[in-house]
């Protein structure tokens, strides 16, 4: 199988999967922090070998029963055959840290994440995370554990709170009137849809791209999207063995300069002011000095791969 038998295709596929350094002779202990569909997952297991573990997270239930299915029946027979360990859990990959140590493991070898929303997410109307389609304002990648949804949001923040979450994570320039406008209209009638929110950003703002950063905005507001990273990515750091990798694919630059900037915590050797000398040696060191994009073939045949950058870094 290769990575178009999927239905969506997985990004960055073989530069992921590389970039983890699967070892053929000693043991691999494999997270998949954003399990999706399964892509990535099939094609890393596809690697592994005798007494490896494979664990893969999601915290989306529809997400997790796809791709445990995809798992099973394009890999199932293979890991009984070869002794490998799949645990497919639903899980927040914040709590990284707590769902290993339930299966006992506290160090691993690689750790990979495909940030952000899958294809599924953006073809349900019913979740609400696109203004393609008419749905109710939800947006949750966890529906499950209650939690607000974008419709509590947009109805009950408030202005300073709108403006900060449009601005900040949308990094929208109208977003004050778009919060003003939200606020006047809500008095009237609660925003309830998909395609009233986007009609009153696109009669406020008259720039189609204030929906599409709007919407981003208020998922990544939704679903503490930046929380879970900067907490999953520091834990991950101190899981990993030495020589283990972790590789991540992120779809816009915001997310990009987060990821960038919790490693960078890491790259660095601490240094002694007077003497110039290193005192603590860095506990990361870059697989590649620049992120990785994909080819202009990649980016033609799957246009959600367009934005998309891999950084790659290694436990010393
Ligand atoms: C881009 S998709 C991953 C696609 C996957 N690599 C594949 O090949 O199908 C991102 C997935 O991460 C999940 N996700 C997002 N934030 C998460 C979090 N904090 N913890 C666990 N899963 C998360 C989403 O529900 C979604 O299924």
């Amino acid at each position: 199988m290769d990575e178009k038998s999927f239905g969506h295709i997985p990004v960055l596929f073989h530069e992921y999967i590389d970039s983890l350094n699967l070892s053929t002779t000693k043991r691999n202990i494999v997270v998949d922090c954003t399990l999706g569909l399964g892509g990535h997952a099939v094609g890393i297991i596809k690697k592994l070998h005798t007494g490896d573990i494979f664990v893969g997270f999601d915290l989306d239930n529809d997400n997790l029963s796809s791709s445990k299915e995809t798992i099973e029946k394009s890999v199932g027979c293979f890991a009984r055959d070869n002794g490998i360990t799949i645990h497919c859990i639903h899980a927040n990959f914040k709590d990284i840290k707590t769902k290993l140590s339930e299966l006992g493991i506290d160090t691993v070898t690689a750790v990979c994440y495909d940030l952000g929303v899958s294809s599924a997410h953006f073809d349900d109307a019913d979740r609400g995370f696109s203004f393609r389609f008419t749905g109710k304002l939800d947006m949750r990648f966890d529906r499950e554990h209650g939690g607000k949804t974008a419709g509590d949001i947009i109805n009950h923040a408030n202005e300073k709170e709108l403006i900060e979450m449009l601005r900040i994570y949308g990094e929208e320039p109208k977003a004050r009137f778009i919060a003003e406008a939200i606020v006047k209209t809500r008095k009237i009638k609660p925003i309830e849809t998909t395609e009233e929110l986007t009609r009153l950003i696109e009669e406020t703002s008259y720039d189609p791209k204030s929906v599409v950063r709007s919407f981003q905005g208020i998922r990544i507001a939704v679903n503490d999207e930046f929380g879970s990273i900067e907490t999953s990515l520091k834990d991950t750091v101190n899981l990993l063995s030495p020589g283990g990798r972790c590789a991540v694919i992120t779809f816009h630059s915001l997310e990009d300069r987060l990821v960038k900037q919790i490693f960078a915590e890491y790259l660095q050797a601490e240094r002694d002011e007077f003497t110039g000398q290193d005192t603590v040696p860095a506990i990361l060191k870059k697989v590649t000095k620049k992120p990785l994009l994909p080819t202009e073939e990649e980016m033609k045949q799957n246009k959600r791969s367009r934005s998309a950058k891999l950084r790659i870094v290694e436990k010393r």
